[in-house]
């Protein structure tokens, strides 16, 4: 079963940290099982997508990073607002040669530091040129994934038009704009956010999805990412918050295991549980604040191993299981 059914454009935002690319990365391998196409793109020069899928720097141009099951198939680039603009003036002006002329003559500087937004148009108009490219069999990608923005930037990163309507509300540029605009609020698109279990990851989810609603823009599905198993049934949660484990027990457990079995073992590792037991109840309580959102949810476990593309597929095929695709 498909949660996702008709979407072509995957966002995936999250407040710094929580592990947007990872996700993206899970998501796109997830999509493309069962020999789909897609296209996973990143927008910052950072190489986080090259890092995940431990292949050489990405470029512009687009490359096969990884292979799913089913013959899947992920490709993968690094948009660059510079090389997107060359390929607007391009396909739009014909330019070509003197698009680059333009860049020497330090235009595309002048457009991107100038222009307020234009450097986003751009990406984002570049990653809407892959939603819709068709090649002899239909489309040529079946899905995008984007390496979004964090929150704090995402709406003012894909509502383009309000940027492109001070600078060209007519002609290619603002017609451009709009089909932009369109596609990002259609059912085509869906913006996942992705979470962690605390305090301030959960209240950054609140408000953007808060403020992807006041936009109109879609949203998709909160991923819950890093969860962490709990140790202890509930009763002994309880005692070890209020520091009432078994003293006995605990050293019995030490000496069964050949360990030391003093008090100072003892309390640090009552000190532990307790920390545990505290984190296990904050998370419950942003769980079911999470679930107030009345979005898919998705969790993916914390892999203490940290993650290397073994872990990824781990991670890709968990999602799946949850309907992820
Ligand atoms: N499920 C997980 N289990 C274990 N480690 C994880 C998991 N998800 C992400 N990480 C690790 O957490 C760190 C941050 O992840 P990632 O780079 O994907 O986050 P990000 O949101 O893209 O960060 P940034 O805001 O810097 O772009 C990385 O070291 C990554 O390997
Ligand atoms: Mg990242």
């Amino acid at each position: 079963v498909s949660d996702w059914e008709g979407v072509r454009l995957h966002v995936v935002t999250g407040k710094g940290g929580t592990g947007k690319t990872t996700v993206a990365g899970a998501l796109a391998l997830a999509l493309s099982a069962g020999g789909r196409r897609v296209l996973l793109a990143e927008v910052e020069q950072r190489q986080g997508l090259a890092q995940l899928f431990d292949v050489a720097p990405l470029g512009y141009q687009e490359q096969r990073i990884a292979a799913a099951a089913g013959d899947g198939e992920v490709y993968a680039l690094a948009i660059d607002a510079r090389e997107a603009m060359h390929e607007y003036l391009t396909m739009f002006y014909r330019l070509g040669r003197a698009g680059r002329a333009l860049d020497r003559l330090g235009f595309v500087d002048f457009a991107t530091t100038i222009a307020p937004g234009l450097r986003d148009v751009l990406v984002v108009g570049k990653t809407y040129e892959a939603t819709r490219r068709r090649g002899t069999a239909g489309y040529v990608y079946d899905a995008i994934v984007l390496d979004a923005p964090p929150t704090g930037r995402i709406v003012r990163f894909l509502d383009v038009t309000t940027p492109v309507s001070s600078l060209a509300r007519v002609g290619p540029i603002g017609r451009q704009a709009s089909a932009i605009t369109d596609v990002i609020h259609s059912p085509r698109t869906a913006v996942h956010v992705v979470a962690l279990l605390e305090d301030m990851p959960v209240q950054e989810t609140i408000d953007a999805v808060a403020e992807l609603r006041a936009t109109h823009i879609p949203i998709g599905s909160i991923i819950v990412n890093q969860v962490q198993t709990s140790y202890l049934r509930s009763h002994e949660l309880t005692a070890a918050r209020r520091g009432q484990l078994d003293r006995t027990a605990i050293a019995n457990g030490l000496r069964a295991a050949g360990l030391p079995d003093g008090d100072t073992t003892i309390n640090a590792l009552s000190k532990m549980a307790a920390d545990h037991a505290e984190q296990v109840m904050v998370a419950k309580r942003q769980r079911s604040a999470l679930a107030k959102l009345n979005r898919p949810t998705y969790e993916l476990p914390r892999l203490s191993a940290g993650i290397d593309p073994t872990a990824l597929y781990e991670l890709a095929s968990t999602l799946a299981e949850q309907g992820a695709t």
